[in-house]
């Protein structure tokens, strides 16, 4: 069952398991809560996990035209000003990555870790602005090509004969993501700003998860954002792709946890 809070008149919707200390988990483009279902079971053993609907996706509703990074943000902040929770550890998978920085940046001492699950600090490059606008218009005509293409392309091509359940499993989930939610969340990733300053400044632990196969940000341009990071941890996934807690659970929530344990030691 989910629980609701209120922003901008509209129910962010949420999963709330386990008790502890707080971990917000904030999926990708096309995800929902859902797409942490192996991620909430294994941390929400030790911690209290809490996985939010972002604007337009899983059950929350579409806020507006666009979804600015900063509008996602500030939905997770009502999310936990209604839980009444103050310091917690942001895993942003992605476009989720985007919208922690938003909110790292927003809401600086709320933050007690962030992790960027195959995420980056860096701004769209004009290429990739117009990719956007190209895959709205494909929308517009064929939301079910361009869906079923684009979560395929979120594994490393060698793993796609190995994991159809778990390509199955993400495509089900992409498939409730309507139509205003893609194009509002396309634009809203078009037009975020450059956070790698972030990268650079905060003491609070940074962990990056890196898939050396990622069809979507080259693990290279990750690399060199970590170089900036003080207090950092790196997963690197030699055989992964874009989705590393489906691709390789295993070793990603092992790596998690070293993570949390470090965020949250003396507090
Ligand atoms: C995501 O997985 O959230 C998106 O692929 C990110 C992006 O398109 O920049």
């Amino acid at each position: 069952m989910l629980t609701t809070a209120l922003f901008k008149n509209e129910k962010i919707f949420f999963s709330d398991r386990g008790k502890g200390r707080p971990v917000v988990l904030l999926h990708g483009f096309l995800g929902s809560h859902k797409i942490w279902k192996l991620t909430i079971e294994n941390l929400s053993s030790s911690y209290r996990v809490i996985a939010i609907d972002l604007p337009g996706h899983g059950q929350t509703a579409s806020i507006g035209y666009a979804h600015s990074m900063d509008l996602m943000a500030k939905s997770v902040k009502a999310v936990m000003d209604f839980l009444k929770l103050k310091k917690y550890v942001i895993i942003g998978h992605s476009m989720g990555g985007y919208a922690g920085l938003a909110f790292a940046d927003l809401f600086p001492d709320h933050i007690k870790g962030l992790c960027l699950y195959h995420s980056s600090a860096y701004a769209d490059s004009e290429e990739k602005k117009k990719e956007r606008l190209r895959a709205i218009r494909l929308i517009k005509t064929s939301k079910n090509i361009y869906t079923k293409s684009t979560v395929k392309n979120l594994f490393a091509t060698k793993n796609l004969k190995y994991l159809k359940d778990e390509i199955a499993f993400a495509l089900s989930i992409a498939r409730q993501t309507q139509k205003q939610g893609i194009i509002a969340a396309l634009l809203g990733m078009r037009d975020r700003q450059s956070r790698d300053l972030i990268l650079g400044l905060v003491e609070y632990p940074i962990m990056l998860v890196i898939g050396e196969q990622d069809n979507i940000l080259p693990y290279e341009v990750l690399l060199e954002q970590s170089q900036i990071i003080k207090n950092k941890q790196i997963l690197y996934l030699e055989h992964d792709g874009h989705l590393g807690f489906l691709e390789s659970p295993k070793v990603s929530h092992k790596e998690l946890r070293k993570f949390l344990r470090k965020c949250f030691q003396n507090t």
